[in-house]
């Protein structure tokens, strides 16, 4: 104990206890009257230098504290994320990606580059020349191997994705100093509408808070980038009038995560408003294709039907069959290019507004609907294989009965036009899948035919 009590680790009640007791600020706190008198001095003695060996063990405690916490500090947000990133190799990396290959092309952040979305449109960035550092915390919210096959495909297209968390301040603004980005295409969030039941703090976390940040960092860089963001469809939430358009309510969300890209659509005003940020929203309605997400019903149906293994399809509760504005991801992807293409310039210096900064939103969909069912039967088609339906009413879940998408802004303004129909998306989604799964996937497929 009386070793313990200088150390910085005792409560401060305890230290003050301590301290009185070693410094008695009055005569009246050592009770030493009845001692002899060199007992007495031998006391003091004793005590004083008791009190100066203490006080160096202390500093000798806390130095040595300070000096093993300081790489913990320095780099705290990248320990509390677990990732990595830093270094003279990392900020080579990160500059030979960032380059454009052509005369004038664009240098974008890609957030969510190992996702569905944003590897597909880093490569297609890539592919024109232009330059691409993209980001990504490899999440488990669906199996990170995808993610990782998906980095692996896009670094032999020379685009480096950097491990990091858009939450991780430090690293953001590490990036905007080492790199003059021109825009943001930003797609990291947590997806998915079920999920949220489950941990609905890791919408406010990538969706909010991670936003937020990514925003600040944007707003303080000098150059400041043009801003063109995922929102959703589901911003519509339970608007019935359709098809749904940009000026239709969106203040009716229907689930947590819908609610978060709603706040964003919010939240992205204001920095564009206060700070001249150039804003682009972009609704995508139910996107799919090869490389995609497994969390999506036309990619978990896929797998349950070559495993012989049945598949729920909601009804909703009027009886009607659910459904949704499929599109294509080459669609999606030409269309997140044409937004980045056509984005005005952010007005703002250092984060000091300069004027008036453009702020748009887009719906980007295929405006035809596909019903479940239909969409279970193309499938099974392109897999020549039936599926096991077991058919069940749509649970509170957060999913909306239908959406379909007016494009009429898209097409006027980014010359937006979706080429693809369901059925030749699914095909080339399942000779994706059939590719990318081996030979488990292709050995059921073969036994069924
Ligand atoms: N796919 C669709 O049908 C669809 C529809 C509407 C909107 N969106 C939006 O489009 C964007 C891309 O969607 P997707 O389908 O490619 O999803 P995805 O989950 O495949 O991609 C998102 C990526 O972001 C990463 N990420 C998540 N949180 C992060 C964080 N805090 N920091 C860094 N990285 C983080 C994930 O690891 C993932 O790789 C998302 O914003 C999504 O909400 C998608």
């Amino acid at each position: 104990m009386e070793k313990a009590a200088p150390v910085a680790f005792a409560s401060a009640k305890m230290r003050a206890l301590k301290e009185d007791e070693l410094f008695p600020s009055t005569p009246g706190k050592f009770k030493i009257e009845r001692s002899h008198q060199f007992h007495r001095q031998y006391q003091r003695c004793f005590a004083s230098s008791t009190t100066i060996f203490l006080w160096v063990i202390f500093l000798i405690a806390l130095t040595a504290s300070f000096l093993s916490f300081q790489p913990f500090l320095s780099s705290s947000s990248r320990l509390s994320s677990a990732h990595s990133w830093g270094g003279l190799q990392w900020e080579r990396q990160v500059r030979v990606s960032a380059s454009p290959r052509r005369p004038s092309g664009l240098t974008v952040l890609v957030t969510g580059a190992a996702g569905f979305i944003g590897s597909h449109c880093s490569l297609a960035l890539r592919k024109r020349g232009d330059g691409i550092v993209g980001l990504d915390n490899f999440n488990s919210y669906y199996d990170p191997s995808l993610k990782k096959a998906r980095r692996s495909h896009l670094s032999s297209h020379s685009i480096f994705i950097v491990d990091g968390d858009i939450n991780d301040a430090r690293l953001l603004s590490k990036l905007f100093d080492i790199v003059p980005f021109s825009h943001v295409l930003h797609l990291a969030a947590q997806a998915g509408v079920r999920y949220a039941i489950e941990n609905p703090s890791s919408y406010i976390h990538s969706n909010i808070a991670g936003l937020v940040t990514l925003l600040e960092a944007v707003k303080s860089a000098d150059p400041q980038p043009a801003f063109i963001w995922a929102s959703s469809s589901s911003v519509y939430g339970l608007n019935d009038i359709v098809p749904f358009s940009e000026s239709h309510r969106t203040d009716r969300p229907a689930s947590l995560y819908a609610a978060t890209k709603k706040a964003g659509e919010e939240i992205t005003h204001t920095y564009n408003h206060i700070h001249g940020l150039s804003i682009t929203g972009l609704r995508f309605f139910t996107v799919y294709g090869p490389w995609g997400r497994p969390d999506m019903a036309y990619f978990f149906f896929t797998k349950a039907i070559l495993a012989g293994k049945p598949i729920t399809i909601y009804r909703g509760r009027d009886g009607l069959n659910l459904a949704r504005d499929f599109t294509y991801i080459d669609d999606i992807v030409r269309g997140c290019l044409a937004a980045l293409d056509t984005a005005g310039k952010s007005t703002g210096s250092g984060g000091k507004k300069r004027g008036a900064a453009p702020y748009r939103i887009f719906n980007l969909g295929n405006t035809s609907p596909v019903n479940v069912p239909t969409l279970v039967s193309i499938l099974e088609r392109h897999l020549k294989l039936k599926a096991k339906k077991h058919v069940i009413e749509m649970p509170s879940n957060g999913d909306v009965p239908f959406t379909h998408a007016n494009i009429t802004l898209a097409m006027a303004e980014l010359g937006y036009k979706p080429t693809t129909n369901i059925d030749a998306g699914l095909k080339k989604f399942v000779k994706w899948y059939i590719s990318y799964y081996g030979h488990a996937a292709r050995g059921i497929f073969k036994t069924n035919l």
